[in-house]
C-alpha cells in the first residue's frame, strides 16, 4: 500500500518512528514533511497527504501533529478523507472497518511509542466491512443542495 505521511513539529518525532514500522511493513512510504522539529503550521501537512491521497485512489495516509487534533481537523475538510484520531487499537481497528478511515491520526505529544505501533499495525491490517457502512460513509459528504 502506498502511504502519505505527514507532521508538523510536535508530530515529527514520532511520525519517524511510525515510517520505519510502516517500511518493515512493506507499505511504500511518501513522506511530505516537515522533516525537522522547527516550528511550522500542521494544516499544510493536512492539506498536503490529503490531495496526495484523494489523487491516487487506494492510497493512504498518516498524520501527527501535537495533539493530532488540529491535523485531523484540517485533513478532513477535504471531502472523501475520513481522518480517523486513535489513541487506542480498537479504535484503529474500527476507523477501518465501520468507517473505511483512509488516513491515520495521533498525537506525538500523547500517544507512547508502543501504543502508537500497535495502533498503526491494527489500523494497517484491518479492512472495510462495507455493507451497512457502506452507506453511512456515503451519507458523510454533504450534498450541495444543503450547503
Ligand atoms: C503545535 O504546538 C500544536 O498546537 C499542534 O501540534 C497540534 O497539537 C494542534 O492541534
Amino acid at each position: 500500500m502506498k502511504v502519505f505521511t505527514g507532521s508538523d513539529h510536535g508530530g515529527f518525532l514520532l511520525k519517524q518512528t511510525l515510517i520505519k514500522k510502516l517500511t518493515e511493513l512493506g507499505h511504500e512510504v511518501v513522506d511530505l514533511g516537515t522533516d525537522s522539529q522547527n516550528s511550522c503550521d500542521y494544516p499544510d501537512f493536512a492539506h498536503a497527504v490529503a490531495e496526495k491521497i484523494l489523487a491516487e485512489p487506494g492510497s493512504m495516509g498518516l498524520l501527527t501533529c501535537g495533539s493530532g487534533i488540529g491535523i485531523s481537523i484540517a485533513a478532513n475538510r477535504h471531502a472523501g478523507i475520513r481522518a480517523a484520531l486513535c489513541h487506542n487499537s480498537l479504535e484503529a481497528t474500527l476507523a477501518r472497518q465501520h468507517n473505511n478511515a483512509n488516513v491515520l491520526v495521533m498525537g506525538g505529544r500523547l500517544v507512547g511509542e508502543a501504543l502508537a505501533l500497535d495502533i498503526l499495525e491494527k489500523f494497517f491490517s484491518a479492512s472495510f466491512e462495507g455493507g451497512r457502512h457502506q452507506t453511512r460513509i456515503e451519507k458523510i459528504e454533504i450534498p450541495c443542495e444543503r450547503l
